[in-house]
């Protein structure tokens, strides 16, 4: 079926992508940190992520800004079918990874 496969691929294009350009701030699966400002991605759909990035990028020139020019368009909406393709993590998996994080900054 030549449409799952495009999508197949567009999703496995944009996991790599987003860790180029998101993973350091956002973690390697899109999960919030609110110790770190960090909002949720996975799980979100795809109109919403373009819409909150144009949302972001419209306010002074910002690091998502920045990483929205110099990126191709196909590895934006690669990211955006990947995080769309995450499912959003139970609650209290979000607890424990936070908890970790804590722990990891403290030492
Ligand atoms: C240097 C750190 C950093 C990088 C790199 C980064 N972000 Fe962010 N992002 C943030 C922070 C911090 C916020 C919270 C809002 C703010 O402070 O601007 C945010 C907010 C967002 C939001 C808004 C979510 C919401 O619920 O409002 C989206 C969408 C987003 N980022 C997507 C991305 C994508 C996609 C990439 C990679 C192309 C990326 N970000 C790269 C730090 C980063």
């Amino acid at each position: 079926m030549a449409a799952a496969s495009d999508a197949d691929q567009s999703i496995a294009r944009g996991a790599i992508a987003y860790v180029f350009y998101c993973a350091e701030c956002h973690g390697a699966n899109g999960q919030a940190n609110p110790a770190k400002g960090i909002p949720q991605l996975a799980g979100l759909r795809v109109a919403d992520l373009m819409r909150q990035l144009s949302a972001l990028s419209a306010k002074a020139p910002d690091r998502h800004a920045q990483l929205l020019a110099r990126m191709d368009q196909r590895d934006l909406a690669g990211i955006a079918d990947y995080l769309a393709s995450l499912a959003p993590p139970p609650a209290s998996a979000i607890q424990r990874e936070q908890r970790g994080d804590q722990k990891m900054r403290a030492n």
